[in-house]
């Protein structure tokens, strides 16, 4: 398998801490039941190992010592059964505050689509703007995933917002998060789903709204070239195809180095002569192109038995697809 991260490695995770750096108004409530439960575990792993020591010193058996029955201490094991009780009370009171946070969405939320399929994520907004392993949300806004998969068990995980919720093939799961935070924070897939289950992983960025309602009006631009009235040289749109075949994770099916993954290697992809199922091509724009839209169309000989994923690329995306698979010799 190929190593993902050394190319375009995501924005490295922040910790705050022992958690990663929070950026979400429920966020607070996981942390604090997080700590609670942590620092009260080593105050008492302290005291009680300490007291146990003491006590094994204290009562060790002396010459002369008589074995008498020990008395029935009701009350101390009333006492330390009820006390504990309490603690748990108010951990599940907090936890339960955050869990109703995380479950319902607040007033003006907006609803974005995550779907799940081996080995991507791909997030769909309110106007029909589809972008694969990149969601972006405004900051300060209540925001509600809907979530589906297209296959297996996945799960949904961003630990900057600190929710996580499974993703099921046949019905709908939903988490509610509000970013308070600008900037990258990580989505990962927690569910084993197959192979290429560690790839699963998608870029989030933290926007402001302006910002947020550009992005779904325009779709995905090419970020080494903003300016949009200048023309974007080959090298910068084979930039851009290279994190798409990552971020696509065209990359856990197509390698690059001629090694056979689950789909044909891209090495020397471009203007390769294909023997198909039923036919021959030299492989050019138009062929990627069809085999992007319509993966099934012309299928290269001997993978009839793997089926690719339809990935919702843009006329944009595409053309810096094909100047990237130039690239790879
Ligand atoms: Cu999807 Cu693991």
């Amino acid at each position: 398998m190929m190593v993902f991260g050394s190319l375009f490695a995501p924005a490295p995770m922040k910790w705050d801490g022992q958690m990663p750096e929070s950026m979400a108004v429920g966020a607070s409530h996981v942390d604090w039941v997080y700590y609670a439960i942590y620092y009260f575990s080593i105050f008492f792993q302290v005291v009680i190992t300490g007291l146990m020591f003491y006590f094994v010193w204290k009562y060790k058996r002396r010459k002369g010592d008589k074995l008498e029955t020990p008395p029935d201490l009701t009350r101390i094991e009333i006492l330390w059964t009820v006390l504990p009780l309490f603690f748990i009370v108010i951990l599940f009171h907090v936890g339960f505050k955050g869990y109703v946070k995380n479950a319902i969405a607040g007033d003006g939320a907006i609803e974005i689509r995550a779907r799940g399929k081996q080995w991507l994520w791909e997030f769909e907004y309110a106007n029909g703007m589809k972008e694969n392993g990149k969601l972006v949300v405004p900051i300060n806004r209540p925001v509600k995933m809907v979530m589906s998969s297209d296959d297996v068990i996945h799960s949904f995980y961003i630990p900057e917002f600190r929710i996580k919720k499974d993703v099921v093939p046949g019905m709908y799961s939903n988490v509610v998060f509000e970013a308070n935070k600008l900037g990258p924070a990580h989505v990962f897939c927690t569910e084993y789903c197959g192979t290429s289950h560690s790839g699963m992983l998608a870029d989030v960025n933290v926007v402001s709204q302006e910002e947020f309602d550009s992005y779904i009006k325009e779709g995905p631009r090419n970020p080494n070239c903003q300016d949009p009235n200048a023309a974007c040289p080959a090298d910068l749109k084979a930039k851009w195809g290279e994190q798409l075949y990552v971020s696509n994770a065209c990359v856990t099916c197509h390698s690059r180095d001629g090694s056979k993954l689950v789909g044909p290697s891209f090495k020397g992809v471009y203007g390769r002569h294909e023997v198909l199922e039923g036919g021959e091509v030299d492989i050019d724009d138009n062929y990627i192109q069809e085999s992007i839209r319509k993966p099934q169309a012309k299928i290269v000989k001997g993978y009839t038995n793997v089926v690719m994923p339809m990935i919702p690329l843009t006329d944009r995306q595409v053309e810096a697809l094909v100047e990237y698979l130039k690239t790879i010799k």
